[in-house]
């Protein structure tokens, strides 16, 4: 009997249909038990978020601060982990930080096969970074990243995901599509979970190799790598400032939150657009060491 663990922090719900729609094929074997628990925040952060609260959330997000969890009532030991997290200021979300860096963690990924699962908006290879780091603190081995990102051009997504977590609403309007990750792409995550059935039967997540190769697992968009880095180095530095303002909540804080969130909105106008057309103007040159970037990224399981 194969033990699979499934660990995810979920707020509207998506993330968890995706971890959902994976593990299903797995549940239909005899062989297979599968245990599939959410991480809870002790403080549960709002959903829909209202303005202010959603980047106070942003110092201790980059920071991999992470925020006390519940301890889940757990087996002593499993064959394999599927770790599900959605993606906040290009990092892990704080509670599935907390939880990687609780006592907890420590003791059941120790030694253990890890498959990582990421639903989130469209940048996630710095949170997976971040990832790779708090996985090797507690000795877990990361075999697979599987990652589904937002339907729509970034350009939409820039405006519908926003709307989605500051509202609550995800229906189409105007020409912006709906916000959220497509349907038919929830569905067809059931794919690894048949591929895992089978690799289980035959021990392969002990062999520290990838089960997901060519079956569509990552697709890392080379123009964003440099977007992710830029905007990873902006963060740290207002994040400190933020944090120096004052604790979470308060007053001094709203204030650097004010003014930085109008620089964003500056940046976004000004530099993301110059930044767009000076990366077309040198793509072409910098295409091999672009392409050696997003095979990296793209690893362990690869496109
Ligand atoms: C505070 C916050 C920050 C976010 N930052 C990012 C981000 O940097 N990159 C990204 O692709 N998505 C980002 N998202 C979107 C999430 O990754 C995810 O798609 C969304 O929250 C829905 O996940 P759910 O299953 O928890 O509802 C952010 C969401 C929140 C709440």
């Amino acid at each position: 009997m194969k033990k699979v663990l499934v660990l995810y922090y979920s707020q509207s719900g998506q993330l968890k249909r995706v971890v959902d729609s994976f593990v299903a094929p797995l549940r239909s074997g005899d062989n297979i038990s599968v245990e599939c628990k959410k991480i809870i925040p002790v403080k549960e952060y709002p959903y829909p978020w209202p303005f202010y609260t959603f980047f106070d959330a942003f110092p201790e997000a980059v920071y991999l601060d992470g925020c006390p969890v519940e301890e889940l009532e757990l087996d002593d030991d499993y064959d394999l982990i599927i770790l599900g997290y959605t993606s906040w200021f290009l990092s892990p979300s704080i509670p599935v930080a907390g939880f990687m860096k609780s006592e907890q963690a420590k003791k059941l990924f120790k030694d253990k096969p890890v498959i990582t699962l990421i639903a989130c908006r469209d940048m996630w290879i710095m949170a997976q970074e971040k990832m790779k780091r708090l996985l090797k603190n507690v000795g877990a081995r990361l075999i697979d990243n599987v990652v589904l990102t937002d339907q729509g051009r970034s350009i939409y997504t820039f405006v519908t995901t926003p709307r989605w977590l500051l509202t609550g609403r995800k229906d189409a309007f105007w020409f912006f599509p709906p916000a959220g990750v497509l349907e038919d792409d929830i569905r067809a995550a059931s794919r690894f979970g048949k591929r895992l059935k089978e690799a289980l039967a035959d021990d392969e997540e002990k062999l520290s190799k990838p089960l997901f190769k060519n079956m569509g697992a990552v697709t890392v968009d080379g123009k964003l790598i440099a977007t992710e880095k830029i905007a990873t180095r902006s963060f740290m530095i207002w994040g400190k400032l933020i944090k120096k303002a004052g604790s979470p909540g308060s007053t001094a804080r709203k204030a650097v939150i004010t003014v930085y969130a109008l620089f964003l909105l500056t940046l976004v106008l000004t530099v993301v657009p110059l930044n767009i057309l000076v990366r077309k103007i040198i793509y072409p040159f910098r295409q091999k060491a672009i392409n050696e970037s997003v095979a990296y990224y793209e690893l362990p399981s690869g496109r």
